[in-house]
């Protein structure tokens, strides 16, 4: 009887460590308060639905979107002047071309975008939004796009491709434009960046 009884009491306390086990491995510490609260459910949780909304007059910026949108499994959409760009409008060294001209006139930066609708864009929890830069700044291009969407409750991650400039404050001046959304510090790469720069960058943030 003596020896069943603690056969009993060992059983009960395995299964009482077992549990203690599986709870502490769903439950982390709040190091302020040393409450416990859930961990959180996983990375798509935390990143959940992807958008990778871009401008790319000359495929640089376009190339990084893709390796964006492959690694994350996001959806694309591609910001499209309703009159596109040419190469001779994309001379900036050349007095009075059309990028000359925009940039002296800001009334010319109203670009008229085919569309600035994505479908369901409501679902979205996590916006790329990709441009090249253009006298140190986004391309003007890109603003009918930001200025014509909701960001409310959507991480807004800003990417650029540029010869040499940093992002400088282009994101900053994006975020201010839109008034909504939780826009991050973003990244610039040089036009020809490779895959694996892009990654590299994916893996360091806490998507
Ligand atoms: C109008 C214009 C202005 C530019 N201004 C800059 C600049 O200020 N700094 C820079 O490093 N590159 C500048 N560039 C180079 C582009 O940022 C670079 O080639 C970029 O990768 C192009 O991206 P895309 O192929 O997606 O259009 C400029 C290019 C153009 C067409």
């Amino acid at each position: 009887m003596k020896k069943w009884i603690c056969w009993m009491m060992t059983m009960v306390l395995c299964a009482m460590a077992l549990t203690a086990c599986g709870n502490s491995s769903r439950q982390q510490s709040n190091a302020n308060s040393g409450e416990q609260v859930e961990a959180s459910a996983g990375t798509e949780d935390q990143t959940g639905k992807v958008l990778v909304v871009y401008y790319s007059a000359s495929g640089n910026t376009k190339a990084v979107g893709d390796v964006i949108a492959q690694y994350t499994g996001g959806d694309t959409f591609e910001i499209i002047p309703v009159n596109a760009y040419t190469t001779e409008d994309l001379d900036w060294t050349a007095p009075g071309s059309r990028v000359d001209q925009e940039h002296e006139d800001e009334s010319l930066q109203d670009i008229e975008l085919v569309s600035t609708t994505v479908d369901d864009f409501d679902s979205y929890d996590t916006v790329f939004i990709g441009y090249p830069i253009w006298w140190q700044e986004a391309a003007w291009v890109v603003n009918n796009f930001v200025k014509g969407n909701d960001f409310t409750g959507k991480t807004v991650i800003p990417f650029c491709t540029s010869s040499s400039s940093g992002l400088g404050e282009s994101g900053t001046h994006l975020a201010a434009m839109a008034g909504t959304g939780n826009w991050q510090e973003g990244m610039r790469f040089r036009g020809s960046a490779s895959a694996d720069e892009v990654t590299e960058w994916l893996d360091s943030l806490d998507l």
